[in-house]
Parts: C-alpha cells; structure tokens; sequence
C-alpha cells in the first residue's frame, strides 16, 4: 500500500487504448516530479480494449514511482467516470488529472502544484487560453473553432461560476477532492472539470500551458462526445427537462424529414405520417435511454418494459391530442396554430413527467446510488503489485 502520509500529489490518468504512450508520459512524469521534489503517484484507470493495462504494469514494475492501475472492466461515465474513479483511490487530496498521451506536458506538474500550495484554490487548472497558453494541439481548424466557440457559449451559460475561468474544457487541472461534491457529479464524457465547476462555486487559478501534440495513437474524440456535451450543457443548466426538450426537438425535426422522405418515394401521406411517427418515438426513446435516462436505467425495470411503456404514451398521447386539437379550434375561440402549440406545450410536460416518474421509476435498489457502477472495486483488477498498492 502506498504510505498515504507520503504521498503529496496523486496523478490520474484515464486512458482508453494508449499503449503506445504509457512509458513516455510515466517516464516524463517521474524525471519532473523528481527535479521538483514532489512525492507523487500515479493512478491509470483504464478501459482500454487494447494491451495498455499490461504494458502500465510492464512500465510499473520497473519505475522508482508509484505506479497504480484500475482497470475497470464495466466502465461507465467514460472518460469522465474514469475521473471520479481515480479520486476515489487517490492516496493524496491533491488529484491532478491529465490526458495519457502527452497532449498536456508534464513538465508544468511543479508549476500547477506550487500555485495550488498557495492555498488559496480548490481548482487549478492549465488553460491553453490565458497568458501564453496554446491550442496548437487541436487536430484541425473545425476542432479549433468548436473549442473556441463552445468554451464562450459555456462561459456565457455559468458567467458566475467560471468567471475565473479561460478554459473550462481543459482536460488538464489539479484539484482538492475535499473541495467537490462527488455525489453531485454526473460523468458524461470528456468534459469532467466543466462538471466540477459548474455543480458548486470553486476558487479558482489558471497556470498557462501548451496543448501538445499527441505522442501516439489516436484520439477518442467524436461526434457522440459532442452530443454528451451538448446534453450536459442542458442538465448543468437547466436539469433533466432540458436534455428531454433537446433530443425532443431532435425527434421533431427528424419527424419532419422522414416524412418529405417517405413521400418524395411515392407513400401516401397518411402512412408516411404514422410510419414517421413511429419511427420517430422509437428513435426518440433510444436517445433518451442513452443520453437523458442513462443514470436511471439500472434502477428501472427491464429494457422491454421501459420500450413499451413510453411507446405506449406517446401513442396515446398523440391519439388524445389530434382530437382535443380539434375540439379546441371547433369551439371556435382559438386558431389551429394556437392550439396545436398549447397541446403540444402541455403534452411535453406530461411526457416528460411520465417518462421521469414511470418509465424510468426505480424498481431495484442499487448498491451505493451516489457510486452506483462507477468503480466498484471489487470488480476492478487493481494491480497487485506489492510495490505499489
Ligand atoms: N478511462 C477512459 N475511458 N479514458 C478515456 C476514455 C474512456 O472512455 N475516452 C478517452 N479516454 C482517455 C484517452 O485515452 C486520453 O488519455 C484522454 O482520455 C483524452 O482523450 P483523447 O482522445 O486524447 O481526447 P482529446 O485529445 O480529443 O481531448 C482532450 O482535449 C480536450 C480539449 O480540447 C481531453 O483532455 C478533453 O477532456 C479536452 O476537453
Ligand atoms: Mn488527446
């Protein structure tokens, strides 16, 4: 076991498939914590499909620093929950968290821990966008410009909470656990400090830094983490309702499409209405028990229950609401328009309702809700090095 009272700084590293990477970056890490004096550790939490569990163990064996592994073999939160995961081993407060394929230099460790010793942040992060900082880094201009788009929309969203704050999708920051909420915290993909900042009002301090290029192997990033992205955005601000709203609109807009599709091909505009529809809810409830209902799904009851349950509603919601319509514009005191938008204005709350409430109610109790499946470390191969653990 690594001695806790030595330890000053835990280092964690999620990785997914970075082989090619592990020996440069601990290698890096040592030499710079050794010239600084720090004593700290490394912590790999991994989901990797590749060898990098074995080549960490292989690099661990023969580094003079604690090297620690988690693999997780049920990995949930992605990148993010491998985060939380690490905190929860970390021997020190202090966890500072860093890509694994030196992407974010590790020869500005001291520089970030020295500020952070200052005592005076909970946060410190490395910000390609303040002082000489860089994002040379970034694959490509399209990459370059979401990011730089993306940081002012989220600033302008939380301008209290990041108000001390340049980059808040860095993937590069030190911080002290005892400072966050851990229980608060919902992983969703790449962007965890962003999680962190805006769930409770941390002090905050920025160290400028060069975003790397990477030293091996490929990056994870893709559209789907754009998505997780956008949804967190909506939960962080506005709760669960607003992520129900966007892949609802999502789901009106494709409604839309299939139905010029379908009658581009010569369907009769009936069918091609219901074939939509259908279609539509189906796919509607697949992106909501993705990306809004992903954290109840393993209380709720079965995947064929939760399909039939919300294909059931928006079947007979859509059955109820053409009639009221109808009804509304008869009594002859408001416009179509006008009552196709109150309907559909109260028949989204209902929908959102029913799908909180009874789709996803919770049926079985699961261990630990606060933790639930993020690193259960009895299912977890941690590295039985007696060196390190
Ligand atoms: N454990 C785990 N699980 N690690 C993951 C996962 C996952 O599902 N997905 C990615 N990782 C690891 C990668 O192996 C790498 O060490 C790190 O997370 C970042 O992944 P990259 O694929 O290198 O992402 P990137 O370079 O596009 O994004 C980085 O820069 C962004 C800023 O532009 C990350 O630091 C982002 O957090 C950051 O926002
Ligand atoms: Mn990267």
């Amino acid at each position: 076991m690594v001695s806790a009272a030595r330890v000053e700084l835990s280092i964690i590293v999620p990785t997914y498939n970075e082989a090619p990477n592990v020996a440069e970056l601990v290698g890096r890490v040592e030499r710079v914590l050794a010239e600084a004096g720090i004593s700290g550790e490394l912590i790999f939490v991994d989901d990797s499909s590749d060898d990098t569990p074995d080549v960490v163990r292989a690099v661990a064996a023969r580094s003079g620093m604690p090297v620690r592994l988690l693999h997780r073999d049920r990995p949930s939160g992605g990148l993010g929950g491998a985060v939380l995961a690490g905190f929860e081993l970390a021997a020190s407060d202090w966890c500072l968290v860093m890509d694994g394929d030196l992407q974010h230099p590790p020869e500005i460790i001291p520089e970030l821990f020295a500020r952070a010793s200052q005592g005076d942040a909970d946060v410190v992060l490395a910000s390609r966008y303040v002082g000489d900082g860089r994002a040379d880094g970034l694959s490509s201009w399209v990459r370059t410009l979401v990011s730089k788009a993306s940081t002012l929309v989220t600033k302008a969203m939380f301008p209290v909470r990041l108000r001390d704050c340049s980059d808040p999708m860095t993937g590069f920051f030190l911080v002290n656990r005892t400072a966050i909420d851990a229980s608060s915290l919902q992983p969703r993909g790449f962007k965890i400090l962003l999680e962190i900042l805006a769930r409770r009002q941390s002090r905050v301090a920025e160290v400028p830094f060069e975003f790397a290029e990477r030293f091996g192997g490929e990056s994870k990033a893709s559209v789907l983490q754009g998505v997780h992205f956008l949804v967190q955005l909506g939960m962080l601000r506005f709760g669960r309702m607003s992520a129900f709203a966007l892949i609802g609109a999502l789901g009106a807009v494709a409604n839309l499409a299939l139905v010029f599709l379908l009658t581009l091909w010569g369907i009769e505009y009936v069918w091609a209405a219901i074939i939509a529809a259908e279609l539509t809810i189906v796919g509607n409830f697949l992106l909501l028990e993705h990306f809004v209902f992903a954290d109840m799904r393993a209380s709720a009851g079965a995947f064929r229950s939760r399909l039939l349950k919300s294909f059931a509603f928006n079947n007979a919601e859509a059955a109820i609401r053409i009639p009221v319509v109808a009804l509304m514009v008869e009594s002859g005191h408001v416009s179509a328009v006008v009552a196709t938008a109150v309907t559909l204005v109260v028949a989204f709350v209902i929908r959102f309702v029913f799908h909180s409430l009874v789709v996803y109610a919770p049926e079985r109790a699961v261990a630990s809700a606060a933790f639930a499946g993020r690193s259960r470390v009895e299912n977890d191969a941690v590295l039985a090095d007696p060196k390190v653990l």
